[in-house]
């Protein structure tokens, strides 16, 4: 039998995940792996030592000095497990990769946001210095997608990846559909069950999912994106009448997607609701679970009436998923002759795809509107819309009881009186960004008009 190899870890974090990857390699099987290795900590970085759980054990591993950490000569990698809390937070994280990477060692990380917002600096950091860089944990938490999607479709000639990547939106969305909760009492829900932040904005907005977008389009299509040039709707303006509308013939729900599909040479990218069939099998999705999938040409498209050819599945959150996904990346280094190249592993050659400008993004969409009731309000909207090119495909209206129409006004913080209140969806035929945006705008200061109109793409196959 060979010798165990002493592999020195340096763990900057000991939030929820810095404390379930010391949980893992200072608990039961101490760091081994195995017959072949053992990830010892050789220190850790909080600021903050004195309040963490593994301190009265082990105080001797814990500095307030991230520096330290990353310059302890026996430490050979470095796990970033930290989390802004201001957006300058993360040149300071930055700054601790490049520096790993400067004093020779590799790195991983479960911080999509320090990866989405300085990505290009890292990776050519890490090129210089002939150093790795790992990344499992940030997108799907625990879900293999990027080893996956990297490796065992390294032959791909990739067609899409998109999926729900944020499990609190999805807990937000299923709770809604499932219980009739309005949209502030489910975010509560989500907040004592854990499944949310106090504050909840990186989630509910969308940048989190954005974020997780932005590697999968890197690893997939080779796009170098910065945050905020890509389309990104949040869950905030979702109301329990959409769900209504959205399940009226028991046909469709409604979910948070992270999309990125190829259209010729370029890539159409957005984070967006979208009105979900009930058939499809994202749609079955329940709570924090994440589910990204995947289509390729070389290997998919034997069904095309199905709109998505691989998924992975599984817990995309959590102190336990997110240390498995992390010390898995660990380990793969530790064993040596790491897999891949120094640079970004990717499936198309940087630079070979265009991000779609937003403008073009094209689809069939969902309008709710709420209007204080009176004749003529469809007709204004659809001579109104047509004039811009933009034409509604069909016209729904539920009966709404008095409970319901007051539960609205009340979530809404409405002054009209709640009889008045008349909600009703139309959906678009296919229509690009720029239209629909154009003739939401010109019917947005009419005065039947009471919220503004709530919209989203219907989501549809290939
Ligand atoms: N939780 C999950 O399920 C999950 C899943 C996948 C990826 N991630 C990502 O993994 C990372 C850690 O997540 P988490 O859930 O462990 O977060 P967390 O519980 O909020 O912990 C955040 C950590 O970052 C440190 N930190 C915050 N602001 C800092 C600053 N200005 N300077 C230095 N350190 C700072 C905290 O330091 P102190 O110890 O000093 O307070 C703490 O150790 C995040 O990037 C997150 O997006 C989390």
């Amino acid at each position: 039998m060979t010798a165990r190899r002493k592999i020195g870890v340096g763990l900057l974090g000991a939030g929820v995940v810095g404390e379930a990857i010391q949980d893992a390699l200072l608990g039961g099987s101490q760091g081994r792996v195995g017959d072949d290795l053992e990830l010892e900590v050789r220190k850790i970085y909080t600021r903050n030592p004195n309040s963490k759980k593994w301190f009265k054990h082990r105080p001797e591993l814990f500095t307030s000095q991230a520096i330290e950490v990353i310059d302890d000569p026996t430490v050979e990698i470095v796990i970033e497990a930290l989390g802004f809390q201001e957006p300058g937070d993360l040149a300071i994280f930055r700054d601790y990769i490049l520096r790993a990477f400067e004093k020779g060692k590799s790195v991983v990380t479960s911080d999509k946001a320090v990866l989405a917002r300085y990505g290009a600096e890292i990776w050519a950091a890490a090129q210089r210095s002939g150093g790795h860089l790992r990344f499992e944990a940030c997108v799907g938490g625990g879900i293999p997608v990027i080893r996956s999607l990297t490796e065992s479709f390294a032959i791909e000639e990739p067609e899409a990846v998109f999926g729900i990547v944020n499990g609190t939106c999805n807990y937000i969305l299923s709770q809604m559909e499932k219980t009739t909760k309005s949209y502030a009492e489910a975010l509560k829900e989500a907040q004592q069950k854990g499944y949310a932040e106090t504050n909840p904005t990186a989630d509910v907005s969308g940048s989190d999912a954005e974020a997780k977008l932005m590697l999968l389009s890197a690893v997939v299509f080779g796009l170098e994106l910065q945050p905020g040039t890509t389309w990104r709707k949040g869950i905030e303006d979702i109301h329990a009448v959409d769900f209504r509308y959205a399940g009226r013939t028991g046909s469709s729900t409604i979910k948070h997607l992270a999309v990125a599909k190829r259209i010729g040479s370029s890539v159409q990218v957005f984070v967006s609701p979208v009105l979900m069939p009930r058939g499809n099998l994202l749609a079955d999705i329940d709570g924090a679970t994440n589910a990204i999938c995947f289509n390729g040409t070389k290997s998919g498209g034997i069904r095309r009436d199905r709109d998505c050819d691989y998924v992975l599945v599984g817990p995309g959150a959590g102190g336990g998923p997110t240390a498995v996904a992390v010390l898995g990346d660990v380990c793969e280094l530790a064993r040596a002759q790491p897999a891949w190249f120094t640079g970004l592993p990717s499936l198309v050659q940087p630079g070979r795809l265009a991000l779609q400008p937003q403008d073009d993004i094209d689809g069939s969409f969902y309008v709710r509107f709420i209007v204080k009731d009176r004749p003529g309000i469809v007709g204004d909207i659809g001579q109104t819309f047509g004039a811009l090119g933009v034409n509604i495909a069909e016209i729904w209206q539920l009966r709404h009881s008095d409970d319901e129409r007051q539960a609205l006004a009340r979530s809404y913080n409405l002054k009209e009186n709640f009889k008045e209140l008349l909600p009703f969806v139309i959906t678009l035929e296919r229509a690009t960004l720029r239209q629909v945006r154009a003739a939401l705008d010109s019917v947005r200061a009419r005065d039947y008009i009471v919220v503004d109109p709530v919209w989203f793409p219907i989501w549809g196959v290939r």
